[in-house]
């Protein structure tokens, strides 16, 4: 096993010294763009934000926004926030996208237009409604509010960028959609919503070196994960859990869940990520965790120092059983729980890693990010599959291409026509 990781860490640090394609996720957090900052300042001039995104470019906005902001950041006062509203339009659904339509004023709003190709469906779809907004709104030239993150010369958004002078940044042409959290495509939304992005860049950079001083696998955790999830694979176990006991990590886990997923899901290899809350999924999916197939490796996630919440004593009597909370904290019953639940596991025999963070805060959040992207890069290049690519993705999208009519895409449109009417179609119409 150590012959194997060694071998994944070292292409990795090959890989970034040569600045190869995918390994460009390695350098973000000692070079932020210029004109960043200022762009922020931009940004927080606005009523609303609208990360328009998909994947790479979504699931990273939501997770720092929901990791460090307010859980109901959207319904302060802008007094209370400090920054715009924040929205994020991924999904092509039009629920959701009307759904912000009906909270903003286009005229107020900035939106940040984020692909890495620069022509991903969902995206090309919403923001051509949100540009449309804008212009029923009487707003002659979009440059005044629109901004796009995109790679430095293909996609339409490129040429977008250069018709209209909008402001633009690019996505580095060695990051990968799913490793620019980092890069302009996460962090001017975080530093809009007054997300300390120099914390969330210097603690990303102090997890750098501190996983390029260590050597083999004890006392290297990025080493340990990699290792157990190899291990535990090889045995069956190719689902692996992430369980923070943290609600503001929840969106962290969907984050992962992509990072993972897209990275290793290849040549018939591949572990499932599978989000559980901790102490939610207690009480949703810890039956199956326990007497369930033997098909899991479980990850917590616990933060070591939280804000905590005491709980008064009960002052009716009917509820004088509950005597035993009276003056203990929220955050220490969590902590417990994360305990009690790692050990009902372990008593099944069920594998557990056990991740603990000093505290959430934007330092420690980028410390994290950077650890995952850096195990997922290891344990793939680790078993020869290619962490930074994923051609099942690029197929679903040709599909959508050419269903949707998209010049050059029409055997495309065909091929899928044909795969779906193979699918077997069950009717639980009422
Ligand atoms: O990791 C990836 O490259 C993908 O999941 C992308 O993030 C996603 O498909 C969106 O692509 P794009 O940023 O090109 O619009």
């Amino acid at each position: 096993m150590e012959g194997i990781l060694n071998r994944g860490s070292e292409r990795l640090l090959e890989g970034a010294r040569n600045k190869d394609v995918g390994f460009g996720w390695f350098d973000l957090p000692d070079s932020p763009p210029e004109r960043l900052f200022e762009t922020v300042e931009w940004l927080r001039g606005f009523d609303s934000v609208v990360q328009i995104g998909i994947g790479g470019s979504a699931l990273g906005n939501r997770m720092i926004s929901s990791a460090l902001c307010h859980p109901f950041y959207n319904e302060l006062t802008r007094k209370e926030r400090g920054g715009p509203r924040f929205y994020i339009a991924d999904n092509a659904d039009p629920e959701g996208t009307s759904a912000i339509l009906d909270m903003i004023d286009p005229t107020r709003t900035a939106y940040v237009v984020a692909s890495k190709s620069g022509s991903t469906a969902e995206t090309m779809a919403n923001f051509l409604v949100f540009l449309d907004s804008l212009a029923g709104s009487g707003v002659k030239s979009p440059g005044g509010n629109v901004l796009v993150v995109t790679d430095k010369e293909k996609g339409s958004l490129r040429s977008f960028a250069e018709e209209t002078g909008c402001r633009s940044f690019q996505v580095p042409s060695t990051v990968g959609g799913r490793y620019s959290v980092l890069s302009p495509v996460g962090l001017l939304s975080a530093g809009a919503q007054g997300v300390d992005i120099n914390s969330l860049l210097l603690g990303a950079s102090a997890m750098k070196s501190s996983l390029s001083k260590k050597k083999g696998i004890s006392g290297d955790p990025a080493m340990v994960m990699a290792a157990s999830a190899i291990h535990h694979f090889r045995k069956g176990r190719n689902i692996i859990t992430f369980m923070p006991y943290s609600g503001n990590l929840d969106s962290f886990s969907e984050w992962f869940c992509q990072l993972w997923a897209e990275s290793l899901g290849k040549n018939g290899w591949g572990s499932t990520p599978l989000k559980a809350i901790g102490a939610t999924d207690q009480h949703s999916q810890l039956q199956l965790f326990a007497e369930g197939p033997d098909d899991k490796l479980f990850l917590f996630i616990v933060p070591t120092s939280r804000r905590d919440l005491l709980m008064p004593a009960p002052s009716w009597s009917s509820l004088d059983d509950l005597s035993y909370l009276e003056g203990k904290g929220l955050g220490s019953m969590l902590d417990l729980e994360a305990l009690s639940t790692a050990a009902a596991l372990v008593k099944k025999c069920r594998p557990v890693l056990w991740l603990e963070i000093p505290v959430l805060d934007a330092f420690h959040l980028g410390a994290m990010v950077f650890f995952f992207e850096y195990v997922t890069a290891v344990t793939g290049l680790a078993l020869d599959a290619d962490p930074f690519d994923q051609p099942g993705v690029e197929q679903g999208k040709r599909y959508t291409y050419g269903l949707m009519g998209r010049s050059g895409f029409e055997s495309d449109a065909a091929e899928a026509r044909e795969h779906f009417s193979s699918i077997l179609g069950i009717s639980a119409c009422l």
